[in-house]
């Protein structure tokens, strides 16, 4: 294992996300981890990410400081190093500017960390108080012409850098990561999907036995993934449940059946409890309240039908190491207030299985193409758990979710048709419930605008609009306006986020 300090901001996940690149098991942890505790894990290498905070600010955070006396490798990034620095008894000195952005770095050394990549390279540099002087045994590996000590050693299992080799503007960042992993750690790059899902395999087997287990299957991604791989491990002793709100895309709940019952052969019990969800939701127009609407009901549907299966006793979860990393954000603060729905409140009495707690998004994906999972799920775009609910602005009705899931139709299938759905993070139509004068065949019409967003993200957090060809949004409002009845209008959503958030509710 290699344990990865988190200070916090996206740094540490980038972080991870690279070392699992080169096929190396990694764990993030809070930067407040005590010491004893960083070494249960038996860490080959510790990695220390940058963070937002600097050394001078009230709290700067701080780890524990024996990180730095023992023999375990580690490679202090940005923050990090200067913390290192602080921590082996020496200044830092007020920066007076941030270098933040590409740099030339010059390497002063080529062996270690720089072996075998040339004398000069751009990195992604982000110093701001520099250290006055090194420790004893440091020496400088590598600087830039503003930052002295962009790069120091001290030869033997302490290293630091003032650029985030984690970076993708950082040329080399992935050597100058895996010289580190593999040549001064010793790590070995064998951590792999198949073996993972061998793994768990044998521990869901072990844990559950011949006892019964139920799934909240929404056709997400990682939900998907969750049931399929339990469902390898216990066969029928897993139960999927999937509740139609009503709120799905077009032949969404069809697809959903198709693929696990017809395709997997798995249990799965799908119901259909789309008037139970409308009526509720009928006369309410404020979006939270459609969302606590929405999350309640599902939860009441889900529970009803898992009561009729008798004991259950594990509930299979697709949480995903994203979620767990926000939900133990280490600076504090939530991230996000999304409600979602297939969330379910902790107090029911199953024992958790989420065999994806450790994985990114794309591990995750890697992990459904090799159990089969057709390619269109694996590479679903997000949905929101209330569904459509949020993209009907206002009260939700049978005749507007009808009107938007044709119109949201054609948006996906020509987007996909010009190849672009890869690309995008979330593609799909809003009914804005505004009425406007139009005219067709010589005869004045009034009715719905069509809402379009495009948004090309990371992970959702901001976002911008995609800039798509004016032909293909041409080819969208023609096919909505001529196919979609109900339909004279539509614009394209050109606000990115912030200050716009991605849904319109
Ligand atoms: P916003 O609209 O906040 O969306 O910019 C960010 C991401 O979250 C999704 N989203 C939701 N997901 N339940 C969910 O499960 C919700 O209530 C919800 N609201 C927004 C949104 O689709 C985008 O990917």
């Amino acid at each position: 294992t290699v344990v990865i300090l988190d200070f916090g901001g996206k740094y540490a996940q980038m972080v991870a996300r690279r070392v699992r690149e080169a096929q190396v098991y990694c764990e993030l942890l809070s930067y407040k981890t005590p010491w004893e505790e960083i070494l249960q894990r038996q860490p080959k290498a510790i990695i220390l990410s940058g963070g937002p905070s600097g050394i001078f600010t009230d709290n700067a955070p701080a780890c524990d400081e024996r990180v730095f006396n023992g023999d375990v490798p580690i490679l202090a990034i940005g923050y990090g190093m200067q913390l290192m620095v602080k921590s082996l008894g020496k200044d830092i000195k007020p920066g007076s500017k941030r270098e933040i952005g590409p740099a030339d770095l010059l390497v002063d050394i080529d062996q270690g960390l720089f072996q075998g990549m040339g004398r000069k390279m751009t990195v992604f540099m982000d110093s701001g108080d520099l250290p006055a002087s090194l420790p004893e045994g440091f020496e400088v590996l590598a600087h830039t012409q503003k930052t002295p000590f962009a790069a120091i050693g001290n030869g033997k299992n302490l290293y630091g850098v003032q650029f985030h080799p984690e970076e993708s503007h950082t040329q080399c960042g992935r050597e100058i990561l895996n010289n580190f992993l593999f040549g001064i750690a010793g790590c070995s790059g064998t951590w792999s999907t198949r073996a993972f899902i061998q793994e768990q395999i044998k521990l869901i087997k072990d844990k559950v036995a011949d006892k019964k287990a139920i799934c909240a299957l929404s056709g997400g991604v990682d939900s998907s993934v969750a049931a399929l791989l339990v469902h390898k491990a216990i066969g029928d002793n897993l139960t999927c449940i999937f509740v139609d709100h009503g709120l799905l895309r077009k032949n969404e709940a069809e697809n959903v059946i198709k693929t696990f019952k017809d395709k997997f052969h798995m249990n799965l019990i799908a119901v259909d409890a789309s008037k139970r969800f409308l009526s509720k939701l009928k006369g309410v127009t404020d979006p939270e309240k459609k969302r606590k609407i929405i999350g309640e009901e599902f939860i009441r549907v889900f529970e009803e039908e898992a009561a009729k299966l008798g004991k259950v006793n594990f509930l299979v979860q697709g949480t995903v190491y994203p979620d767990v990393i926000e939900s133990v954000n280490p600076i504090g603060g939530a991230v996000k207030s999304h409600h979602n729905v297939g969330g379910l409140p902790e107090d029911l009495e199953f024992e958790l299985i989420e065999p994806l707690r450790e994985l990114f998004k794309d591990e995750v994906r890697k992990i459904g193409l090799e159990l089969g999972l057709p390619e269109e799920l694996v590479y679903r775009q997000p949905f929101p758990g209330p569904g459509l609910a949020v993209r009907v602005l206002g009260e939700v009705t049978e005749d507007k979710l009808s009107i938007l899931r044709e119109a949201d139709f054609i948006v996906t299938d020509e987007i996909k048709k010009a190849g672009l759905y890869k690309e995008l993070w979330q593609a799909f139509a809003i009914l804005p419930n505004i009425q406007s004068v139009g005219v067709s065949a010589d005869r004045r019409t009034y009715t719905h605008t069509i809402a379009v967003r495009a948004i090309v993200s990371e992970d959702g957090m901001t976002g911008e609009w995609a800039r798509l060809p004016h032909d293909l949004l041409d080819s969208i409002s023609t096919r909505i306006t001529s196919e979609v009845e109900g339909v004279n209008r539509v614009v394209y959503d050109i606000t990115p986020k912030p200050p716009s958030t991605i849904e319109w509710e």
